[in-house]
């Protein structure tokens, strides 16, 4: 694909080919997000991050990538400090935003929200998640967390084996995960999550289509004890129409140091887009797997820095100036990578 200038509104809009470049991107933005160099490549360049549901990585991540190249942000957070609660359409918030901004990073709770006010914007928008439907960047920074940590004991993306585990129904991360997953060959999955939580049937048919191997389960245990990659979610609980309905899935598929000791691999990855939910009848990862080297979840997280910084810097057409408007830092920035 063609991408200055472009929208990111799916993991959908892209080819093979168009991953590989992010990745080769992101990986050269390591000394940026790294803190060991600074580039000013957008000095005077806005950022608009408009998150009308709860954010801490993406939100942040979005803004921290953007200040790293060296542009500012200029943030709206929930819909009471919008004028949105004043009834103004996203169209008319996209053309009057997108005059303010070079690019916009928006997140909202209904599925389609961010294609439609796309089209009304002027400037490229990417999608922070749109309801239960996509989240285009946090798949990119999975997929290239898997490809790392895997990678580093000589594991392929081709004949990846990974367990996607939860709330499977409503979860837009393992939504667009699945659908960028099917451009590798030989990919086994298996879907853990109650009966009403099932991954929605079109991806899980997309996934057959495209030749890959696809079981459905409610066990957990059984589920993990063949994979390279346990993906675990959260219960979403904003998704559902009730608070005692949600309550019945709560707790319902946990992972510890003890069922992993007893059922993974040594060597498999724990991952989850976080947040993990570490109230006592939640805990779907337990802190108890913190010093387990294999729970990758931070190293996700940072990841999201990698992969932001690349997006901006192709939608925004600087990649070939990163480095020429670059320096070494000037503080002291300790060993924190
Ligand atoms: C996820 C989301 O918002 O979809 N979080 C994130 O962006 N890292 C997952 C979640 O909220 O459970």
């Amino acid at each position: 694909m063609h991408f200055a200038g472009s929208h990111i509104l799916s993991v959908q809009q892209f080819e093979k080919e168009d991953v590989e470049r992010i990745f080769t991107v992101a990986d050269r933005m390591a000394p940026y997000a790294h803190r060991r160099r600074v580039t000013n490549v957008l000095d005077g360049a806005i950022l608009g991050s408009m998150f009308f549901e709860p954010s801490t990585r993406t939100r942040v991540s979005f803004g921290s990538a953007f200040n790293l190249l060296g542009g500012e942000v200029r943030e709206t957070t929930g819909f009471e400090n919008s004028a949105i609660a004043k009834g103004e359409s996203l169209y008319d918030t996209a053309r009057v935003l997108s005059g303010y901004s070079d690019v916009i990073a928006m997140r909202h709770p209904q599925e389609g929200s961010v294609a439609e006010f796309a089209a009304a914007s002027r400037v490229p928008v990417i999608n922070g998640g749109d309801g239960s439907n996509e989240h285009p960047s946090q798949a990119l920074l999975d997929l290239y967390t898997i490809r790392s940590e895997i990678g580093a004991s000589g594991r392929k993306l081709d004949q990846l084996r990974i367990a996607m585990v939860g709330d499977l129904r409503h979860g837009r991360t393992v939504h667009s995960l699945c659908k960028l997953l099917c451009q590798f060959s030989g990919v086994q999955v298996v879907l853990v999550a109650p009966e009403a939580l099932r991954m929605p049937a079109e991806i899980v048919e997309n996934l057959r289509s495209t030749g890959h191997k696809v079981l459905e389960s409610d066990q957990l245990e059984e589920s993990i004890s063949a994979v390279d990659i346990v993906y675990s979610t959260r219960l979403q609980e904003e998704r559902f129409s009730t608070q005692e309905e949600a309550d019945q899935y709560r707790g319902r598929f946990c992972l510890n140091q003890s069922i992993y000791t007893r059922h993974c691999e040594p060597n498999t990855v724990i991952m989850h887009p976080l947040p993990r939910d570490s109230r006592a009848n939640g805990r779907e990862l337990d802190d108890d797997l913190n010093d387990n080297p294999n729970l990758a979840i931070f190293r996700q997280a940072d990841n999201g820095l990698l992969l932001r910084m690349a997006l901006f810097a192709l939608i925004l057409d600087v990649v070939e100036q990163v480095d020429t408007h670059a320096r070494d830092v000037n503080w002291y920035t300790g060993g924190r990578f």
